[in-house]
C-alpha cells in the first residue's frame, strides 16, 4: 500500500541525516617530507595559508653548530632547541622578518637563508644573524603525526 506523502514519517523513515565526515582543518596542510630516504641538508618549501613554509632536514653538523651558538651572539636570542620539535627538522615561515621578502635557502654567511632584498642572513636555525631583519624566522604551528609525517597548521 502506498504511503501518503503528507503524513509524518514512520519511525524507520525518521532517521537522522548521515553524519558528515569529520571536519578537516582547512588551514592545516600535510607537509610530509619524502619519508624513506630523506636527504640531509635538503630544503622543502610548501605553502600554508598562502605563505611559504621552509622545511629543512638538517645534518648532524648543522644541528651541532646551531646548538653551539651562544645566546649573546644573537639579535633575537632563542636556543636552537626552543625552535624545533625534532632537531633534525627545522620548520620556519619563509618570510623575512624585515619587510617580508622570501629568503633564499643555503645562502648567506651562516648557511641558512639569505634575503636578497636588503641583505639579511639567517642561520640553519632560522635565526637572524646579520642584516636589517629584527627577528628570527617565525615558527609556524606544526606537529609530527608519525615518524616522518608533518602537519603544518
Ligand atoms: Fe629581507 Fe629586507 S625584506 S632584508
Amino acid at each position: 500500500m502506498a504511503r501518503d506523502p503528507t503524513s509524518t514519517p514512520s519511525r524507520r523513515e525518521h532517521k537522522r541525516a548521515p553524519t558528515p565526515p569529520p571536519r578537516h582543518r582547512r588551514d592545516a596542510i600535510d607537509a610530509t617530507p619524502p619519508p624513506r630516504h630523506p636527504q640531509r641538508n635538503r630544503n622543502t618549501q610548501v605553502k600554508w595559508r598562502g605563505k611559504p613554509v621552509f622545511i629543512r632536514h638538517r645534518t648532524p653538523d648543522e644541528i651541532a653548530s646551531s646548538e653551539a651558538v651562544s645566546l649573546d651572539e644573537l639579535r633575537d636570542p632563542e636556543t636552537d632547541a626552543s625552535r624545533v620539535e625534532s632537531s633534525e627538522w627545522l620548520v620556519v615561515m619563509g618570510i623575512c622578518t624585515h619587510l617580508g621578502c622570501v629568503p633564499i635557502a643555503n645562502a648567506g654567511d651562516y648557511g641558512g637563508w639569505f634575503c636578497p632584498c636588503h641583505g639579511s642572513h639567517y642561520d640553519v636555525s632560522g635565526r637572524i644573524r646579520k642584516g636589517p631583519a629584527p627577528l628570527n624566522l617565525e615558527i609556524p604551528p606544526y606537529k609530527f603525526t608519525g615518524d616522518a609525517n608533518l602537519l603544518v597548521g
